[in-house]
């Protein structure tokens, strides 16, 4: 069993076999409801530069030793003050026995001003299950590809719009990914990406999938 816990914006744990944070953006995120000294993951994923996606990489990543994986250039950034390991779209690493795969995101990257490479997603298959994580990015025509090659059970699509794809975006994405259950993220953090929840909920059950909406912090067992 996989259990997937929303620490709120687009940061989860994905806890199995091992421990995976993404995206642990919680110290400054204004809806967190946990400290990030709290998390021991054994790896963190970032999906992009931005902010709101590196968060507190480096000092979680400096308590736990948990390496951080990132695009080659955001992790020579990082890779003075914490351990890292690089990858690029289309990069497929193994890590303690768990699949992990970068693919295409349609956005941009930076960190703290510095050109930080390509904006990515990932795909995590632990335990018989795969997970899509979209970070930021618009819907886009390949995420059939996703969707056919990778064939992900779960996806965790932004809904907020403004710097990502909106709900009605995210449903185009899901019927590309045709994954059974989809999990919102990166809403109502900043007024910027207000989005109804139960819209959500409506419009993927109207497409036929399974919406998981879940509160901040609440385990979600796949
Ligand atoms: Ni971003
Ligand atoms: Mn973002």
């Amino acid at each position: 069993m996989v259990n997937v816990i929303w620490h709120g914006h687009a940061c989860f744990s994905i806890e199995g076999s091992i421990n995976v944070l993404i995206d642990p953006f919680i110290g400054k995120n204004p809806v967190a409801k946990i400290k990030p000294e709290s998390l021991n993951p054994d790896i963190i994923l970032i999906t992009h530069g931005h902010f709101d996606h590196t968060g507190d990489a480096i000092a979680i990543s400096k308590n736990s030793k948990a390496p951080v994986l990132a695009s080659f250039e955001l992790s020579e950034i990082l890779k003075n003050e914490v351990e890292t390991m690089d990858i690029n779209p289309g990069g497929t690493i193994d890590f303690k026995g768990i699949k992990i795969t970068a693919v295409n995101a349609v956005h941009s990257s930076s960190y703290n001003g510095l050109y930080a490479g390509a904006s990515m997603g990932y795909i995590i298959d632990m335990d018989g299950i795969k997970i899509y994580h979209a970070g930021d990015t618009a819907y886009f025509k390949d995420m059939e590809l996703i969707g056919n090659i990778s064939k992900p059970d779960t996806s965790l699509l932004p809904i907020g719009g403004h710097y990502t794809m909106d709900i009605d975006g995210s449903i185009k994405a899901l019927k590309m990914l045709k994954s059974k259950t989809v999990i919102p993220m990166h809403y109502n953090t900043f007024p910027a990406i207000g989005a109804n929840p139960e819209e959500f909920k409506n419009k993927v059950e109207k497409a036929g999938f399974k919406p998981l909406i879940p509160e901040v912090e609440e385990v979600i067992n796949l």
